[in-house]
């Protein structure tokens, strides 16, 4: 059994989820189910961001403390991962005493080592990004209210650590994480790396974590943010369960945020002598039309109106089977229809309906032996064998969608098969060879159940729940004979397409 611990960016709470991060968290969630499933140990935290000028600022513009803000926002991401059937071993709040302590604790121990000085600073800072930026950043026009700025301030030695993290990328391939997103790093790194503004001042911002050495300063967001993933697994405080997941398997995020995690993250890391990630991976963006789907242009899609519509399983599906891990992709009505339509109700529901059908009609409900073998089952079976590990090795590669993929695969082999061996003519003159190929069906429907239960958890087990199968596993074969199947509903019915 190994450990697998799992991480999703922890949201501001400035404004409601959408689908950007409904779909980390998915996402997360499905490795987590698959790891499960294979018997691994997992932890998968998720959470929220709390502190800085953002969430500062949206609470202003409501008219309510902070804190007042934040406890009124986080039910909503609480309530959306639970209509998502995300189930996250612990929900850490940026705000919570425990985090404070030990980001606090983390900031002594860099001070004390002297990686953090004060310095009088004087430059662009972008209110929208939370930073100072450079003269050519601010000439690119990309950055939204950016004001001039001079203060002492308190900086972290990053730039210590940048021949030490250059080493580290190039030593572990699979640190950064697709391959384009660690060149880009690589790429970062070739400019000298500039030390890091760890501190804002009360003064002029007040909502965050004081600075353990000067009371007149809170710190920085995002030095706060980072630590929640470790404050959330006994950093500082419980050495046996820090040992026990630290360094975290993989860090999902969206490729937005891979400076802060790669380098800032790291580079913290090292100053506090602990063990990098395994994994950072940073996955591409939703898309409407050619722009991202953002908070602050409006332009998203809330995972509720979805979820409401079309049921949960199909959300999850849609999501991950949609986004090449690593690539953008867009996010269209047509296409979630499109989708539904095709996997969902035409391949999987219907096969589903294929072979409960015939079972009902020609076996009395009950799943016949498979006693009667011909060389067109191999095929199936053979296919259905392979499957399984397979999917275990583009699962731990991260290939969430190339896994969904070979598992539908099997689904329209096995629709074939039936439609070329024909049971319901077979069956007038040959009953038990109908019955073997609707064992041979039904079996390869359940391991395809099996496999894909981690993304679908609540139609793929009423699927084993129809076929008495709830307790199965991987092997071909689990499948038992003469269980009467359950009755059921058409499992994904099929959406006529709105004209409008
Ligand atoms: O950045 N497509 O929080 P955030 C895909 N608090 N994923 C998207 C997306 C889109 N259009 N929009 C958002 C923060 N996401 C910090 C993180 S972590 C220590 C601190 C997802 O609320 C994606 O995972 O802006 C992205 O990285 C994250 O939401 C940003 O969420
Ligand atoms: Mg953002």
């Amino acid at each position: 059994m190994s450990k697998f611990y799992v991480t999703t960016p922890i949201y501001y709470v400035n404004d409601k989820p959408h689908i950007g991060h409904a779909y980390t968290t998915i996402l997360a969630d499905v490795l987590t189910r698959y790891h499960k499933a294979i018997g691994d140990d997992t932890f998968f935290l998720t959470g929220l961001d709390e502190h800085g000028q953002k969430v500062f600022q949206a609470a202003q513009k409501r008219n309510v403390t902070p804190l007042q803000h934040c406890n009124e926002m986080a039910p909503r991401f609480i309530e959306l991962w639970k209509k998502l059937g995300i189930e996250y071993s612990d929900f850490i709040r940026t705000t919570e005493d425990r985090h404070i302590k030990v980001v606090q604790e983390a900031l002594q121990k860099t001070f004390d080592r002297g990686d953090i000085y004060a310095d009088e600073y004087e430059g662009w800072y972008s209110v929208a990004e939370e930073r100072f930026i450079t003269e050519t950043e601010k000439d690119s026009g990309q950055f939204r209210d950016v004001t001039r700025l001079k203060e002492k301030n308190w900086f972290f030695k990053m730039s210590k650590y940048q021949q030490k993290l250059i080493n580290h990328i190039n030593d572990n391939p699979g640190f950064i994480q697709p391959e384009h997103r660690r060149n880009e790093v690589l790429g970062f790194l070739k400019q000298p790396l500039g030390d890091l503004c760890i501190s804002r001042p009360k003064s002029r911002m007040s909502w965050g974590i004081e600075l353990p050495f000067d009371k007149d300063y809170v710190t920085y967001v995002w030095y706060d943010a980072l630590i929640n993933y470790v404050s959330a697994v006994g950093c500082f405080t419980d050495e046996e369960k820090f040992k026990k997941w630290w360094p975290v398997s993989v860090h999902l995020i969206g490729k937005d945020i891979l400076t802060t995690h790669s380098v800032y993250w790291s580079t913290m890391l090292f100053s506090l002598e602990l063990p990098l990630p395994e994994t950072i991976f940073a996955h591409g963006w939703w898309l409407i039309g050619q722009t991202k789907m953002s908070k602050s242009l409006g332009n998203v899609v809330n995972p509720l109106d979805l979820v409401e519509q079309y049921g949960v399983d199909c959300v999850r599906y849609y999501l991950m089977k949609e986004m090449i891990l690593g690539q953008d992709a867009n996010f269209t009505p047509e296409g979630f229809i499109k989708c539904y339509n095709s996997d969902l109700a035409n391949d999987f529901g219907n096969l589903l309906n294929r072979v409960s059908g015939l079972i009902n009609r020609l076996f009395d409900g009950k799943i016949p032996p498979a006693e009667k073998k011909d060389p067109a089952d191999d095929i199936v079976e053979q296919s259905a064998k392979k499957l399984p590990a397979n999917v275990e090795k583009l699962i731990t590669e991260l290939k969430v969608q190339e896994a969904i993929a070979a598992t539908m695969d099997l689904v329209r082999l096995v629709n074939g098969y039936i439609e070329s061996q024909a049971p319901w003519k077979v069956a007038k003159t040959d009953l038990p060879r109908a019955g073997t190929i609707l064992y041979t069906a039904t079996e390869a429907l359940r391991l395809a159940a099996f496999l894909l239960s981690a993304v679908m958890p609540s139609k793929c087990n009423l699927v084993l729940d129809i076929l008495g199968a709830g307790d199965s596993g991987r092997r071909w074969g689990e499948l038992k004979r003469g269980i009467k199947l359950k009755t059921h509903e058409a499992l994904f019915p099929r959406l006529e397409v709105d004209k409008k």
